[in-house]
């Protein structure tokens, strides 16, 4: 099969489109032909080993695992034994395990892993949005987000931002949107109550006061944010902020039993994929789709992502779309 592979850590320069071997489904797997899939910061983040720190995890000195790729959708090619749940033919979409694998024609999988079936009518390219989606649950759910909060998200316009928004309104709070002026009518469209241009007006002197105010780009800090909250309110951020600022906070909030500021790390949850799936098929959750690349082009891909200008996801066609 093809595969975007890199056998080093560098630029997206370094990135290989090669011939390799196909994945054989173990028991308990299944192997998914890879229509869609996208670029997003983790992937980014990986293919740097930038920052740092994120080199035991995914190898010291060259990566461990040399297929990249988080999201996918696409239809299940093989089963292996003691599979119940999935069948030769069935359109599925998810987040890769570990977040390797999916910049490839195949993938394989546990069948009980991050995988659910697609909501009815809709493409493979419009529901590669996990990796945003359950980041943004992530934190939504730290601040035990419920109807009637209010929440203020800055750099509403990302995967995470413009997923955060979405899911905000599924909860049932009221959400300010802080975007710059070319995302204030996305933002609107997304069922923002109310939008700010940080571009036009320093947002940290609205006159508001919110339960719970999210950094989705990692571009603000607490301090800055501390007047927007209520005396209970809560920060989070989805950055480490300068010197580790953000993770340094958290500790000591909740040392102190005062809560303000949380920094959680996701973890792997195949219910939320399947709510996901539900509120796709509903339509009240949607992909924001900035860019649509072929395989070929997958360096272009992350030399945009890396740009950090993206608005909501940029997906990879592993198959053309008008093949689907
Ligand atoms: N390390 C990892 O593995 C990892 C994985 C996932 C996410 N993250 C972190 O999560 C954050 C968000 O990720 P993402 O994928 O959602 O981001 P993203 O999609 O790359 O976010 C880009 C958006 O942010 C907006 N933006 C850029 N500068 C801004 C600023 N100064 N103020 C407000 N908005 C700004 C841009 O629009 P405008 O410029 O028009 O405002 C653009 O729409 C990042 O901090 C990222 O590092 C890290």
């Amino acid at each position: 099969m093809k595969a975007v592979v890199n056998e080093r850590y560098g630029p997206p320069d370094i990135l290989d489109i090669r011939e390799i071997a196909t994945p054989e489904p173990k028991a308990g797997e299944i192997l998914i032909k890879v229509h869609a899939t996208t670029v997003g910061r983790t992937d980014a983040c990986a293919l740097r080993a930038h920052p740092f720190f994120v080199r035991p995890y995914t190898g010291l000195l060259r990566p461990k695992r040399t297929v990249l790729g988080l999201d996918f959708a696409g239809t299940v090619k093989a089963v292996g034994t003691d599979v119940m749940k999935f069948a030769q033919g069935d359109r599925v979409f998810g987040l890769t395990p570990g977040g390797y694998g999916a910049h490839a024609e195949y993938v394989c999988l546990p069948a009980d892993g991050t995988v659910s079936a697609m909501p009815s009518g809709k493409r493979f390219h419009e529901v590669v949005v996990c990796e945003g989606a359950w980041y943004a649950d992530t934190y939504l759910k730290k601040f035990n987000l419920e109807s009637g909060h209010r929440i203020l998200i800055y750099g509403a316009s990302g995967a995470i931002g413009t997923s955060a928004l979405q899911l905000s309104k599924i909860y049932g709070a009221e959400v300010t949107a802080v975007v710059s002026t070319s995302h204030l009518d996305l933002a609107r469209r997304l069922g923002a109550d109310r939008v700010v241009d940080y571009t036009d007006e320093d947002f940290t002197k609205i006159s508001e006061s919110f339960d719970f105010v999210l950094d989705a780009v990692g571009k603000t800090s607490f301090f800055r944010c501390r007047p927007l909250l209520k005396p209970e309110g809560v920060f989070a951020a989805t950055d480490l902020g300068p010197w580790w600022q953000n993770v340094i906070l958290a500790i000591w909030s909740s040392l102190t039993g005062t809560g303000r500021v949380v920094f959680p790390t996701p973890r792997s949850n195949r219910s939320f994929i399947e709510f996901l799936s539900a509120r796709i098929e509903l339509g009240e959750f949607r992909a924001v789709i900035d860019r649509k690349y072929p395989l070929r082009d997958i360096a272009d891909a992350y030399r945009y992502v890396e740009t950090e200008q993206k608005a909501g996801i940029v997906v990879i066609e592993v198959v053309p779309e008008d093949v689907c």
